[in-house]
């Protein structure tokens, strides 16, 4: 569906956004491995989350919805069936991932599949340290999707350095270790997200962190849990750079997850001179939660790049946005990961926000963006990334004239209420 925006004179109201991906994910995943009925509140019932709970399905962990709820029947770590037929994980790298990590410990096999975009991304990165482990994995040209994997129930336990800073390669070989007799180590290069390790410490199993390695002892027993899923900040995020640059706005954005691993958007931002205040909310466990107020704000240019760049891997689309609208030429390297996210962010982002007027130059692993400039309307495509998409609704309010984004459906994978939302705030008709 291609969708036509107008510019906004300025942005007002509480925002409550998608909530968080990542943790519904492996909230799923962790509670289908626990003995008992896990309550997952607020989980994500998007695309690339369904995904996840399909898959399950098909393997025999049966799941209740109720409301904004859903009830995971676990079947505790040897529970799980061969599944009914190919694995399809949609446009979601976190479902093949991590979910590949737990097929390598099964006494089956499985197909997984997914959809044009997640067909060419890579999947080497997991099937170098599972087949240390002993399993057996098949990609077509050694990377890509479909994936066979041979499962081997006598996993090894390993010690993995991995070369690249992914928390989904981290949690993969964690979610293998669970299974392996003895202690698996991940040592990463830099701290990606850990939502993994917090929710696995809440199911029971012996996790600990030292620095940059991490372990886990298996094999495990997982007992179910409650969780609360917080809100999205990579959601979050476009509704921030939303309300700082847009007119005169103020908004208010409810119940973000801010665990630090995942909250180098709100450090950047306010270096770039951005107004928002924090109030956590009290009572949540091991994932801090806050509330945010976001208010217009003059934007200076900065440099990104080295370890805060996994803190906000996700959010960099919208960064450049508001990169757009600083005083300066804000600089992005080491961000080469971007290259094989749902599309060729730095490609993608760049080229869409030039056809609108920006001053952005691509370069091997990062951008250059000079602003402050004026953007127009345009006709601008998604590539199929809801990511994309979304940066570039969010440049449409700033836009002179209208702006036409191709293929929007996408923004469905982790925010199905966005365009809602943003009618709200912006008075649309
Ligand atoms: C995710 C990790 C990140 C991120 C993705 C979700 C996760 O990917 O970009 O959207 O839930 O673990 P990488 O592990 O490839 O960096």
């Amino acid at each position: 569906m291609n969708l036509t925006l107008k510019p906004a004179a300025g942005l007002s109201g509480v925002v409550i956004p998608a909530a968080d991906k990542s943790i519904t994910h492996r909230a799923i995943m962790i509670s289908a491995l626990s003995e008992g009925v896990s309550v997952i509140d607020n989980y994500l019932a998007a695309g690339d989350c369904v995904s996840t709970l399909k898959a399950f399905e098909q393997m025999g962990v049966r799941h209740e919805i109720k409301g904004g709820s859903v009830a995971v029947h676990g079947r505790g770590l040897g529970g799980l069936s061969k599944p009914s037929g190919i694995i399809d994980a949609g446009n979601s790298g976190t479902t093949v991932r991590l979910l590949s990590g737990i097929l390598a410990a099964q006494n089956f096999s499985a197909t997984i599949t997914g959809d044009a975009s997640l067909s060419k991304r890579p999947m080497k990165r997991i099937i170098e340290p599972l087949s240390l482990m002993g399993a057996s994995l098949k990609a077509r040209e050694g990377t890509y999707l479909p994936l066979e994997i041979a499962g081997n129930p006598e996993l090894k336990p390993i010690t993995y350095k991995s070369p690249v800073p992914s928390a989904q390669v981290k949690s993969c070989v964690l979610l293998a270790g669970l299974f392996a007799k003895g202690v698996t180590r991940v040592i990463e290069p830099v701290k990606s997200r850990d939502h993994s390790e917090l929710m696995l410490l809440d199911a029971g199993a012996d996790i600990r962190v030292n620095g940059l390695e991490v372990s886990v002892t298996g094999p495990a027993r997982l007992k179910a849990f409650n969780k609360t899923v917080p809100a999205d900040i990579s959601s979050a995020a476009f509704f921030m750079v939303a309300g700082l640059i847009c007119g005169k706005s103020s908004l208010e954005i409810k119940g973000v997850g801010v665990n630090p691993t995942r909250d180098g958007i709100l450090e950047v931002l306010m270096k770039m001179g951005a107004k928002i205040k924090l109030t956590p909310v009290s009572g949540a466990l091991r994932e801090p939660v806050s509330d945010l107020r976001v208010e217009s704000s003059a934007l200076e240019a900065v440099n990104i790049s080295g370890g805060i760049i996994p803190r906000l891997v996700d959010e960099i689309p919208v960064l450049v946005l508001a990169a757009t609208q600083a005083r300066g030429t804000t600089v992005i390297s080491g961000a080469g990961e971007l290259r094989v996210k749902e599309s060729d962010r730095l490609k993608t982002v760049s080229s869409q926000l030039n056809l609108m007027g920006a001053d952005i130059t691509e370069k091997a692993d990062g951008l250059e963006i000079k602003g402050p400039t004026k953007l127009k309307g345009a006709a601008v495509e998604s590539f199929g990334d809801h990511r994309v998409a979304m940066t570039l609704a969010i440049a449409s309010l700033i836009a002179e004239g209208e702006t036409v984004i191709s293929d929007v459906d996408c923004v469905n994978t982790s925010f199905p209420e966005f365009f809602g939302i943003l009618k709200n705030i912006s008075g649309a008709a």
